[in-house]
């Protein structure tokens, strides 16, 4: 094989945050939101929250795209992880650079993960109304439209339907040999290597320990709050205004350090 690109799907929780970074401008890129239930842009906090709860969600797991140098290009993520009946959805996007036989060797490599690692049975996905290309792309790979469910989402205004597409692993099976046939001069291109590990799933950094469990204590400072706002507001206002009036005095002595506002 000459010319092959050498391609990683890394789990989104095992990256340094600066390719966790990098995720979110791929993903606010417009040919990529214009596809995505939710297409507004999003932000830093909003990113890193949502990674932070992948970390305890053991029904999704989002692998990040990787080139041969580690540089981030895309997702492809398994969701609503069902082992009881063995299904699952999926979903994946690239940069618009990167684009081109990629997309097709990823939905190869990741429908044989699905099925063979992750033991489901079914694979589902769903596609945005006017996403003609991608539906042609799943059907390519043996996807079955099982319907269309008219004015299903609300996209800048305006109800649209969505595709539901499925494939079971006995039809995968049946005809994969196929389509590896079909697609040998792309599949060449491209070697994908999915790097999972359930167990390595589980382990979390101090730091991440730290973080949650600093979430579940700011719950219970939050009820002694409400606590003391409840029986007795006149004693708890004037501590709360005094927390604010710190809490300014941190962030000015904060942009000192920043170099804002000075
Ligand atoms: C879906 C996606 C990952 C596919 O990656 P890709 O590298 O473009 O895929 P390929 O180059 O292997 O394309 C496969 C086929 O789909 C076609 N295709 C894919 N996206 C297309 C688009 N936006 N417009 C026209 N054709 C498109 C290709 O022309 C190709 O057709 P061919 O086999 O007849 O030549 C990528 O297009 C993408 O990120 N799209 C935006 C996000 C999205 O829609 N995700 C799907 C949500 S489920």
């Amino acid at each position: 094989m000459t010319n092959t690109k050498i391609i990683k799907l890394a789990s989104m929780i095992s990256l340094d945050t600066e390719s966790q970074l990098k995720v979110r401008e791929i993903r606010n890129e417009e040919n990529v939101r214009k596809w995505m239930y939710t297409d507004h842009v999003i932000g830093v906090n909003e990113h890193l929250a949502w990674i932070n709860w992948l970390k305890q969600d053991d029904k999704q797991i989002v692998f990040v795209v990787l080139s041969e140098e580690c540089i981030p290009m895309g997702v492809v993520s398994v969701n609503a992880i069902d082992r009881l009946h063995k299904k699952a959805d999926w979903a994946y996007y690239l940069t618009e650079n990167a684009r081109g036989g990629l997309g097709s060797s990823l939905e190869y490599n990741f429908i044989n993960f699905v099925f063979d690692t992750l033991g489901m049975d079914k694979l589902n996905c769903e596609v945005i109304e006017g996403n003609d290309a991608v539906v042609k792309l799943h059907k390519k790979f043996l996807f079955q439209e099982e319907g269309f469910r008219c004015s299903n989402i609300l996209k800048n205004g305006v109800r649209i339907g969505v595709h539901f597409l499925e494939l079971t692993k006995d039809d995968w099976l049946a005809g994969k040999a196929n389509i590896q046939e079909k697609y040998r001069g792309v599949f060449e291109k491209f070697s994908v290597s999915i790097q999972w590990q359930p167990s390595e799933e589980k382990v979390s950094h101090p730091i991440d320990q730290i973080e949650a469990a600093r979430a579940r204590n700011n719950l219970n400072w939050m009820s002694i709050l409400r606590l003391a706002i409840e029986k007795s507001p006149g004693t708890a206002k004037p501590i709360v205004a005094e927390i604010k009036r710190i809490d300014r005095e941190i962030s000015a002595l904060t942009d000192k350090i920043t170099g804002e506002n000075v």
